[in-house]
């Protein structure tokens, strides 16, 4: 059985907005093997360019800031303007809908230190899947002056990976080094995909900022003004 779904990449003039292709479409091929290269570079070393590609160009200088985001844009700044002052293992904690910037400020603060910090980037649900297949440096995660744990809580919950997380999340506080995370669930969920003592330790020792607005991304491909 051939199976169609819809195209997810700009169409060639003379096939219609939406139209329905065949799975095996080369240039969807091309794409996801793209797509999965990509994933597999987010969890990254902590050499100075080691920030995945995709989002090495993050910055605040080209955060599009509205009322909506205002006030989690400032927050970030500010903490990457404080670092070398509040390196107690005092993170942040940005929550938002799908799009609306999360992972971009995150990657703005990593940008912004990691010339002159050691900057560990990790897409959380690949971190995991790593830990399960091969050997992952845990040392210069725990160590690295800042980490960004990349959508918390959209792993596959199980107790293996709870405690991996926290293995990680504690080791961090430990070495009082901070970390920022990002997440699509609210407050009240991450101790159900987290489990009480990874959110406890998440909760008490970040400062939460939520991500208001509309998606960037979907809003952007449509040629709307997002926010
Ligand atoms: N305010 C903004 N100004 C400029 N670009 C933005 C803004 N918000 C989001 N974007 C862009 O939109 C895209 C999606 O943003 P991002 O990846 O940060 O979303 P997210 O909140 O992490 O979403 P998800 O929860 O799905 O991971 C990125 O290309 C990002 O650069
Ligand atoms: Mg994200």
């Amino acid at each position: 059985m051939q199976k169609y779904f819809r195209h997810p990449l700009p169409l060639p003039s003379h096939l219609a907005k939406g139209h329905w292709l065949l799975s095996d479409c080369q240039c969807i091929k091309s794409e996801r093997s793209h797509e999965r290269l990509k994933r597999e570079k987010l969890l990254t070393s902590t050499r100075s360019d080691a920030l995945p590609l995709g989002l090495r160009e993050h910055s605040f200088n080209n955060f599009k800031v509205s009322e909506l985001n205002r006030e989690a844009y400032e927050t970030c700044q500010a903490f990457m303007r404080n670092f070398a002052k509040v390196q107690q293992g005092e993170g942040l904690l940005l929550l938002g809908r799908s799009g609306t910037g999360k992972t971009h400020l995150a990657s703005s603060i990593a940008n912004g230190l990691k010339d002159k910090h050691t900057v560990a980037f990790a897409y959380v649900p690949i971190l995991l899947e790593k830990m399960r297949t091969s050997n992952v440096n845990l040392d210069e995660l725990l160590s690295a002056d800042l980490l960004i744990l990349d959508d918390i809580g959209s792993e596959r919950e199980t107790g293996w990976t709870m405690e991996r997380m926290l293995i990680i999340v504690d080791g961090r506080l430990t070495n009082l080094k901070p970390t920022v995370f990002t997440t699509n669930y609210d407050l009240n969920d991450l101790d159900k995909r987290l489990g009480m003592r990874v959110a406890s330790r998440i909760l008490g020792h970040n400062l939460a900022v939520v991500l208001k607005g509309l998606d960037y991304r979907l809003n952007r491909q449509r040629g709307k003004n997002p926010n």
